[in-house]
């Protein structure tokens, strides 16, 4: 048994689209989760977060190509697994995958008890019927889920219902690793913490090993998960504590996401909201240099053209950038200065900046 679940080195995936182009959505990705832990990981849309969860799983199919890199779970090493025993042995048990949107995904029609026998079933096609039925009972009450909901259909949920329905149904096997993909992104607040709530449950009674939570909003991360990792253009360019992330972002891109998204709770800190001009690079042909210098305010002219390698800087943190630490801070540190004082000559008119609190 190993401290740590998740080891991932150095993994690099591509689709191949139909014209024959290579889109590389996973670039050199390494990362680490031990046991009871969980990772946050926040972006904004098309930077690779799906793509990654998917590549972990190991299991490729057209479009989706494994280029290089290992994926080892709980010591076990999946990568290059023939597909068809990646299905058997590692899906479901080992790691497990909610993809976005799965709840609308479900078939209307069948009663929630099918789809667990489904996932039963080909996992061990000779558990009874009545066994399965006991099992899902059991796991329901254990997850504080209605017994009844069992024998309704999934047009019968309400959508927070849906959304723990669903979690419960692929957690079944009690997989190691839990991988969930924006699971409460389409929710309301309450049902977002509902499903937050569950998934906490569900790491502090043991029922998973370690939990991957993928949202494009970092603010949401903190509380939820221990760590956090920022992806930009399909690689990481940041990770640090919840903590560090969400109240010391120290890649331009991380505190663009941060000073770009309000999150409607109680703050402790208040920020002036400022979008992140432009759009992330287009992946069948990434920049050359740094893939975030088009939209940094901070980039300079070598920034173009030199790769950035990502490099430790604290303990548990690394990010990906030319210009050093302390660099950054003193720019972030005054550009806080100058919104303070901003904000502290703002007289309230129509036309003045807008200050929100922001719920971290
Ligand atoms: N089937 C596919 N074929 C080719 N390219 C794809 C395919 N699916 C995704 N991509 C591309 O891969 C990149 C990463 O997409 P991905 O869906 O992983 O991003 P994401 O961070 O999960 O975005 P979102 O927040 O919208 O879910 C994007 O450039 C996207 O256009
Ligand atoms: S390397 Fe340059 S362009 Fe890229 S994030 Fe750092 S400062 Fe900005
Ligand atoms: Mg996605």
């Amino acid at each position: 048994m190993s401290d740590v679940m998740l080891e991932v080195k150095n993994l690099t995936t591509k689709y191949v689209t139909r014209f024959h182009e290579d889109v590389y959505a996973v670039d050199h990705v390494s990362l680490k989760i031990e046991r009871g832990k969980s990772l946050g990981i926040a972006g904004e849309s098309g930077c690779g977060k799906s793509t990654l969860a998917l590549s972990l799983m190991g299991y490729y199919f057209p479009p989706l190509h494994y280029m290089s890199g290992d994926i080892i779970i709980d010591g076990k090493n999946i990568s290059g697994m023939d597909p068809d025993k990646v299905r058997r042995t590692v899906l479901g048990t080992e790691i497990a995958y909610i993809p976005q949107a799965a709840m609308n995904a479900l078939n209307p029609t069948r009663k929630i008890r099918k789809f667990i026998e489904d996932v039963i079933l080909a996992h061990d096609p000779k558990v009874s019927k009545k066994d399965i039925y006991e099992l899902a009972q059991n796991r329901f009450a254990e997850l504080g889920l209605p017994v009844e909901a069992l024998d309704k259909h999934a047009v019968e949920l309400s959508g927070g219902m849906k959304q723990r329905v669903v979690i419960a149904i692929s957690t079944i096997l009690r997989p190691k690793v839990l991988i969930a993909d924006e699971p409460s992104s389409a929710l309301d607040v309450t049902s977002q913490k509902m499903v937050i709530k569950m998934l906490r449950d569900m790491m502090d009674k043991g029922m998973i090993q370690a939990m991957i939570f993928i949202t494009h909003e970092l603010p949401l991360l903190y509380n939820v998960t221990d760590d956090i990792m920022v992806m930009y253009a399909g690689q990481i360019v940041e990770r640090g504590s919840a903590k560090e992330m969400v109240f010391d972002p120290v890649h331009p891109y991380s505190r663009g996401l941060m000073n770009s998204i309000l999150v409607p709770e109680e703050g402790t800190r208040s920020v002036k909201l400022t979008a992140i001009p432009g759009t992330p690079p287009n992946l069948k042909n990434p920049p050359a240099g740094c893939r975030f210098a088009e939209r940094c305010r901070y980039a300079k002219p070598e920034c173009r053209y030199n790769q950035m390698p990502i490099i430790d800087f604290a303990p548990g943190r690394t990010y990906r950038c030319g210009t050093s630490v302390e660099e950054l801070r003193e720019l972030y540190r005054k550009e806080d200065e100058m919104n303070a004082a901003e904000a502290s000559s703002d007289t309230g008119a129509a036309d003045g900046p807008v200050r929100l609190t922001k719920g971290v």
